[in-house]
């Protein structure tokens, strides 16, 4: 079957009929499996890809490097053509050296170093967003060429993260800002915002959009000549609830707001909607205690796994993020379930994955798998205590795996992976 491997690393496990789940139990019934273990599956993100370009068809994604900058993720979307929302140098360098044209990069970080600006600045990065006036201080010293993009804060009212308190001008106070850039000589080219990430509020797209269009008229009257209008991240990375709620908004209000034809290029920035189903997260069980009542009588149970919130867990402490698991069986438990907690591997007691739920008393050695953990968890874990960040175990369904083989140095057309696929 495997003829030639040009596209994906020999590693990377063809899938036929298997399914992930198939591969995971697989792996876990190995005999020396202990470690935890991450697969990502490359058919989700091509899906992914593909259902963008069918709901936002005006929208160009740029991915949001930060969100999981796994190489095969990056390898991946670039084949697929998107562009990259990079935060760093560092990113940019990663993304450059995949062959991607500078043109499809924004460096949306609003407040950069000045080492990364001058980088920026030798790399001829085209497009960066600012939102304060020292910001336009530095960059007409370092790179006065740029495409400045201005970064609005227009917060949803229910999202896991809300971004605008560290970054974003209020739109009331753009045009100060905006003659600031005038004076100076810069050239502003858009608008941005962020609704915050783990957007629960699909309306929100709507009024942000009111507000860039807003600032998008004060800029043209200031003499500007902006043509980009850049809708950040925030959409769901879940299959549950899926984007067409987003989709339906933002498209209304395009359409509305920036109609066809009105000569102006919508991107986006979508981050965990790219990679947080494609991850599936297996950890081992290697420890647990009982909890007994005065009589003796068992009244919960702590579990230990070997990856918690200094690692793919890290959002817990920050985000009090809920995750869902299930149990990977390997043999017939009582299905008697008892109140318990399930905790990380360091000496940490801060290290606490799941504070209540409910499961059967299992011998160590059995596994519990996470999916839908590609957002913000491989990117941000850590070493902390010396537990390892987990392996990423690579599988591609067979007729992804033959179309990138076929065509590893090209940019694909949506159109031509689902002819492919289907
Ligand atoms: C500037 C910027 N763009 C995009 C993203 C990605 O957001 P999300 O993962 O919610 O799509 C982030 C996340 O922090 C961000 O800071």
């Amino acid at each position: 079957m495997k003829t030639k491997c040009t596209f994906f690393a020999e590693s990377a496990r063809i899938l036929n009929e298997e399914t992930v789940m198939d591969v995971i139990r697989e792996k876990t019934e190995e005999l020396e499996q202990e470690d935890p273990f991450y697969i990502l599956d490359v058919g989700d993100i091509v899906e992914k890809v593909k259902l963008w370009k069918m709901k936002l068809p005006r929208v160009k994604p740029f991915y949001a490097v930060k969100c999981n900058n796994h190489p095969t993720v990056l390898k991946i979307l670039a084949a697929l053509g998107t562009g990259f929302d990079c935060a760093s140098k560092a990113e940019i360098q990663n993304v450059l050296q995949l062959g991607v044209d500078q043109t499809r990069i924004i460096f949306a970080n609003p407040c950069k170093p000045l080492s990364h600006l001058r980088s920026a600045s030798k790399l001829q990065i085209p497009l960066m967003t600012f939102d304060s006036e020292s910001e336009l201080q530095k960059i007409s010293v370092y790179y006065p060429e740029a495409k400045l993009v201005i970064r609005i804060r227009v917060d949803a009212t229910d999202a896991l993260v809300s971004l605008g308190k560290k970054f974003g001008v209020l739109p009331g106070d753009a045009e100060t800002l905006l003659v600031a850039a005038h004076t100076l000589g810069l050239n502003v080219v858009g608008v941005a915002f962020h609704v915050g990430s783990g957007c629960r509020d699909p309306s929100a797209f709507h009024q942000a959009i009111i507000s860039a269009k807003m600032v998008v008229e004060k800029a043209v009257a200031i003499g500007f000549q902006p043509y980009l209008l850049d809708i950040g991240g925030g959409f769901p990375g879940t299959h549950n609830p899926p984007i067409d709620d987003f989709a339906e908004h933002i498209n209304i209000a395009l359409d509305e707001f920036f109609p066809e034809g009105c000569g102006f290029e919508i991107i986006a920035e979508p981050g965990r909607y790219m990679v947080a189903s494609a991850f599936t997260l297996a950890t081992n069980i290697f420890g647990k205690r009982e909890i007994t009542d005065t009589d003796g009588a068992l009244e919960s149970i702590m579990y230990f796994i070997n990856d918690g919130i200094y690692g793919s867990f890290v959002n817990v402490v920050n985000h009090h993020q809920k995750f869902h698991f299930l149990l990977i069986k390997k043999q017939d438990d009582d299905e008697t379930v008892l109140p318990c907690s399930i905790w990380g591997p360091t000496c940490d007691s801060a290290d606490q994955v799941v504070p209540e739920t409910s499961l059967p008393n299992m011998p160590c050695g059995q596994w519990l798998m996470w999916p839908e953990m590609g957002a913000y968890t491989l990117a941000k874990a850590g070493t902390f205590n010396g537990f390892p960040i987990p392996e990423v175990i690579v599988v591609v369904p067979y007729t992804i795996w033959l179309w990138f083989e076929e065509h590893p140095h090209h940019r694909v057309s949506m159109i031509s992976v689902e002819t492919q696929t289907d």
